[in-house]
């Protein structure tokens, strides 16, 4: 574990000479590509230019202090001009440097390297068939790839199961280039690209914001199972993080689940509550040793009750309350859900 920590560490000067290799650039390899390459003769979509963008234009403070990942979305599609917005707040081409090495972006790049690509799975926008898509951010257009079949449900499955990234009109699914930057970068490449990816997605959460649409990021997919749906040569490019996009759903206040008022649990209580409440042997909240657990297979993480609190698994929960039986004895677990359904778990032993 503390190896891959390592991974997030820079340099001293000293070792940096000794560590870092000479870099392609260095040897004179011509640079890569800045942006994958797709075939010549088929036909690109144009999307609106940032010119006429009549969205957007909300006050950045609002902005972030409304900022919130959002789970749920309406069946509404999006317009062209709002993926037309999103795409270019996060990905935006300024300017492809004369040098040709590297692109100037709306977003920042370690080096203008720019190691990302934008591909999306399109549920629901006006006047675009559904189906996989890739940003081609050189000139603002859109490429048709291919249709997926039962997209909805296959990238619910494909997110760990969370249904709802399934749901939302547009699935933005990031991939990474490392060679782009490692051209430059050499070992010290990999942090500076999960850093421009960092960028990107919060880019992607304060442009959806201003237009009044929500996101989410998701870290947790299949890798394997989504780069071959997306087709990708994994030696070179594969999926990074993925995004649903979507117009949101005011979500139910916690004050009106929580049906008495949110207080500390003092461990006194939950020892009342010892036992495993479950549903479908998947997700299983156990008290014991005055916690209360939730356990996913092997894994297990420490819950407070009363906080909001969001987990992976069969349910992804934004709270969680006890209820009791007329006796006091532990009855079951109100789980509410991402989805803004509440689902009880049983008392089990
Ligand atoms: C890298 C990263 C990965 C994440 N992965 C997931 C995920 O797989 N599922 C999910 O529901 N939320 C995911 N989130 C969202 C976080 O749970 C959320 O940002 C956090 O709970 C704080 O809530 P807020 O964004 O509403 O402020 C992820 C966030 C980040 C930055």
């Amino acid at each position: 574990m503390k190896d891959r920590r390592k991974f997030l560490h820079f340099l001293d000067s000293e070792e940096y000479k000794e560590l870092v290799p000479e870099s392609d650039e260095q040897k004179k390899v011509p640079p890569p590509l800045f942006q994958q390459p797709f075939p010549e003769n088929v036909p690109l979509i144009d999307l609106v230019p940032p010119d006429e963008f009549a969205i957007g234009k909300a006050p950045f403070l609002d902005l972030v202090n409304s900022r919130e990942s959002r789970r749920k979305y309406t069946s509404d599609p999006l317009t062209l001009e709002e993926l037309s917005f999103l795409l270019w707040s996060t990905q935006g081409v300024k300017k492809v440097l004369k040098s040709g090495r590297g692109v100037r972006r709306t977003v920042p790049s370690a080096g203008a390297k720019s190691p990302l690509e934008t591909y999306l799975v399109i549920n629901r926008v006006e006047g675009l068939e559904p189906g996989l898509y890739r940003y081609i951010s050189f000139s603002h257009q859109l490429l048709f790839i291919k249709r997926i079949d039962n997209a909805e449900e296959r990238m619910g499955k494909l997110a760990f199961d969370q249904k709802f990234v399934g749901t939302a009109p547009v699935i933005f699914c990031w991939t990474a280039v490392p060679y782009r930057t490692e051209w430059r970068y050499t070992i010290l490449s990999h942090k500076f690209i999960a850093v421009d990816l960092g960028i990107v997605c919060q880019s992607l959460y304060m442009s959806c914001e201003a237009i009044n649409l929500g996101t989410v990021a998701i870290g947790y997919y299949e890798q394997g199972k989504l780069d071959e749906l997306l087709d990708l040569d994994t030696d070179e490019e594969f999926v990074v993080l993925l995004a649903p996009v979507g117009r949101y759903q005011r979500e139910k206040k916690l004050t009106e689940f929580f049906k008495y008022a949110k207080k500390k649990v003092a461990p006194r209580s939950l020892k009342k509550l010892e036992g495993k409440y479950k549903r479908k042997n998947l997700v299983e909240f156990i008290v014991k040793n005055g916690n209360l657990v939730a356990k996913i297979g092997e894994f297990e993480e420490i819950l407070d009750p009363y906080n909001e609190t969001e987990f992976i698994g069969e349910l992804s929960a934004r709270a969680m309350r006890f209820e009791f039986t007329e006796e006091g004895k532990p009855g079951k677990v109100v789980v509410l859900t991402a989805e803004d359904e509440e689902v009880e778990l049983e008392y089990v032993e």
